[in-house]
């Protein structure tokens, strides 16, 4: 994988192997290609957990941590090289690049497997491997352990115990490092470009799909070659359906747009989502609830420092937005009986961030135990309040019918308190304001 580089890779595999110890063994599956339609595959992307470990992109691989086996510590099986297939579907490392290029100790062919994975897990007590995505793949390493259990040696050969590697390795993960920060800050750059792009060609008579197609235009051209997840761009009311994808309608004067899209940089994403007026002028309504959002979700920013929660940080957002929803007259009562009664998620339906990392909805724990997890030094996540008014949304004022807002930019917490890694792109009304329609021409 580009600008990672190689000693981290190794870095990782000695942290992961330093917390599983000598008795264990650990298994990670890239996965397979999945197809498309008749005989098209979707756009293969390995999983991360085998991409953070050791950067191989192929499909079908299968790494194996062994800590201090004879052989070395990391096994990788992957495709073998093939000139035939090679010539039809691009280029494959092999036992012998996954050495080479890879960091691996020892590599074989995806055909060995049955022979020599249970050499390596021969001995050890404790199996790290996660069950329950690919059956075929469970059905296979339940066959390998019912082997090697069936031999009748002492010391028993088979390990006794399994184990999900998750918990350990994504509480690594959920921890970024200097060199995983900059690819994330890139991805963060990247994609707020592209935000930028879409605000300043957007006009009325355009369709979703026109500013959908400038952004992802600008995600390749920058060399973020995927978006982190499917583009959403809903005018009007489809800025009420949280994962509106269709981007299909005609954006409409008077209007307002919600873009929530963000890149893959090198296996790192980005998440921003900027709601702007499609005309570029803001009726009253919608900037009131605009507004409301806004203040929201720079007090949920200011909150992400060390030691706060992402509970604490979902709970102060909750109380904001649905103080705002008394004041706009969406909700009627008292703000403690309101938020008691959870009455805001007719409006305000998920949570306010997630972590951010190589997955949009990135892995690592939420709880430490019994309590919520607490922020530390180099955590990213995404903050994203909304308040989102259904067309048939009953006693609220006509005029905000309709109307879906959310802002979401991805905030790094340091000692020194949080980063806001996607500021690149405006959010106040003035400056939406002054950006929308402004003219967008493409360098090519
Ligand atoms: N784009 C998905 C999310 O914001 O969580
Ligand atoms: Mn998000
Ligand atoms: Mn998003």
């Amino acid at each position: 994988m580009q600008d990672t580089p190689t000693n981290a890779y190794a870095a990782r595999r000695a942290r992961l192997m330093d917390a599983i110890g000598e008795d264990a063994v650990a298994i990670f599956v890239s996965g397979d290609e999945k197809l498309r339609s008749r005989d098209t595959d979707y756009r293969y992307r390995a999983h991360s957990d085998v991409l953070y470990l050791t950067g191989f992109e192929e499909p079908e691989a299968i790494l194996v941590i062994a800590p201090g086996h004879d052989e070395g510590a990391t096994t990788l099986f992957v495709r073998p090289r093939d000139k035939e297939r090679e010539t039809w579907t691009g280029r494959r490392a092999g036992p012998e690049g996954a050495v080479a290029d890879f960091g691996a100790d020892t590599a074989h062919p995806l055909e060995e497997l049955d022979d020599k994975l249970p050499d390596l897990m021969r001995g050890r007590e404790v199996l790290y491997v996660e069950l329950g995505r690919d059956a075929a793949f469970d059905a296979r390493i339940h066959r390998l352990l019912g082997g090697l259990r069936r031999a009748k040696n002492r010391p028993p050969e088979a390990p006794t115990v399994l184990k999900d590697p998750r918990e350990v390795l994504h509480a690594m993960r959920k921890v970024k490092g200097e060199e995983e920060l900059a690819l994330l800050r890139r991805s963060c750059e990247i994609a707020a470009e592209a935000h930028l792009a879409a605000m300043k060609a957007c006009k009325p008579g355009m369709h979703e799909y026109e500013l959908q197609a400038l952004i992802e235009y600008v995600f390749a051209r920058n060399g973020a070659s995927f978006p982190a997840y499917s583009s959403i761009v809903g005018g009007g009311d489809n800025a009420t359906i949280l994962h509106y994808t269709t981007n299909r309608d005609l954006l409409r004067d008077g209007d307002l747009v919600l873009i929530d899209a963000g890149c893959e940089f090198n296996y790192y994403a980005s998440d921003i989502t900027r709601t702007f007026p499609v005309s570029g002028s803001f009726t009253p309504a919608q900037r009131d609830l605009y507004q409301a959002v806004l203040e929201a979700e720079e007090a949920a920013i200011a909150m992400c420092t060390v030691g706060s929660s992402w509970w604490d940080i979902h709970q102060a957002t909750v109380r904001t937005l649905t103080q705002a929803m008394i004041d706009l007259k969406l909700l009627k009562g008292s703000l403690d009986e309101l938020i008691e009664e959870e009455a805001y998620k007719a409006f305000y339906m998920h949570k306010t961030g997630h972590w951010l990392g190589m997955d949009v909805h990135d892995v690592g724990p939420y709880y430490d135990g019994e309590d919520y997890a607490k922020l530390s030094p180099g955590e990213v996540q995404t903050i994203e309040p909304g308040i989102y008014v259904s067309v048939d949304a009953e006693d609220v004022p006509d005029e905000m019918r309709g109307i879906g807002i959310r802002i979401e930019d991805d905030v790094l917490t340091t000692e020194d308190g949080p980063v806001v890694l996607t500021g690149g792109v405006p959010k106040s009304v003035e400056a939406l304001e002054d950006v929308v329609g402004s003219g967008y021409s493409f360098t090519v």
